[in-house]
């Protein structure tokens, strides 16, 4: 089995990931642009491994194992004997496109190049490179370390030898995945949470429900973790109304639509915790 990584981005997301597979056995080649970016990216990983070891989960000779796998660099030509890729940078369409169109030149002929994005159709990503069958998304959940899942995403073109690859890689890690067939947008998650908040803010705004009862019904009633409302407050509820928005332009299905307090919110900014206040007073 493959046991090189190269993880593209080192912020929150991309270091969780090679924290969770150099703990699992791969070399991990960490990168990202500057020097500052991966001090605290490795840094926040052995932080992390600390905790683990101080909760008795993890050997700290294990640790200290893992945190020796893991090299960082600027250099992107420092990826090219990666058998597996995984991008984990901003989620910007023209600077991911970029990065793949060079990881294609750099990289060996049979890598597997992944890409976290949660929300990007990954054909787009894949049509910057001159192997698109080999593209896959690889949409890990935050914080990695904790989230057991991992949503594989084909695109148009990605074959079922690189499917089996990114599973392969994403079990080794300790994740379990699900695999969304088609690249629809929003994937199968970011469908699933878009319609859910939609129909509470809707709600919400005639009046049916509070936002506590609402997700105290979803708590209860269907065992969530955590109710819609709060989860909107808690990711940012500009966030979460791009993504329906996104997905409701791709889609033109009205369940998508963000109803117009959502809207109002993000104008007014109650976008959530981050601001102090959402649908809760924070
Ligand atoms: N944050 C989440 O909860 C979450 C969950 C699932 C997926 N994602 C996706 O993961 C990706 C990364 O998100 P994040 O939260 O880790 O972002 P982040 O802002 O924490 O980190 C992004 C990192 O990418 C680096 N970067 C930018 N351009 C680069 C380049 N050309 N080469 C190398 N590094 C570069 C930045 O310096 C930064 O360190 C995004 O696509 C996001 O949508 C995020």
């Amino acid at each position: 089995m493959a046991k090189k990584l190269a993880v593209i981005g080192a912020g929150l997301m991309g270091s969780g990931i090679a924290q969770v597979s150099a703990q699992a056995g791969w070399d991990v080649v960490l990168r990202d642009v500057t020097d500052e970016a991966l001090a605290r990216g490795k840094g926040g990983i052995e932080a992390s491994y600390e905790k683990f070891v101080a909760k008795g989960k993890l050997a700290a000779s294990d640790a200290e194992q893992a945190l020796a796998r893991i090299t960082t660099t600027t250099d992107l030509e420092a990826t090219a004997e990666a058998d597996i890729v995984v991008e984990a940078v901003f989620e910007r369409i023209d600077v991911k496109r970029e990065i793949f169109q060079t990881l294609d030149k750099l990289v060996k002929d049979e890598a597997v190049l992944a890409s976290n994005t949660s929300a990007i159709p990954i054909t787009k990503i894949a049509a910057a490179t001159s192997r698109p069958e080999r593209v896959v998304g690889a949409h890990f959940f935050s914080p990695v370390p904790m989230m057991q899942l991992c949503e594989l995403v084909r695109g148009y073109k990605t074959s079922d030898e690189t499917l089996a690859t990114a599973r392969e890689f994403a079990e080794s890690v300790g994740k379990t995945c699900v695999v969304v067939n088609r690249d629809v947008a929003g994937f199968v998650t970011t469908r699933l949470i878009s319609a859910l908040v939609v129909e509470a803010t809707k709600l919400y705004e005639s009046g049916v429900a509070s936002a506590e009862d609402i997700d105290t019904a979803c708590k209860l009633g269907f065992g969530h973790a955590m109710g819609p409302l709060a989860t909107a407050d808690l990711t940012g509820i500009d966030i979460l109304m791009h993504a329906t928005d996104n997905i409701y332009t791709e889609s033109q299905d009205e369940k998508f639509a963000p109803p117009e307090i959502m809207r109002r919110m993000v104008d007014a900014g109650d976008i959530g915790r981050k601001s102090g206040q959402g649908f809760y007073t924070h």
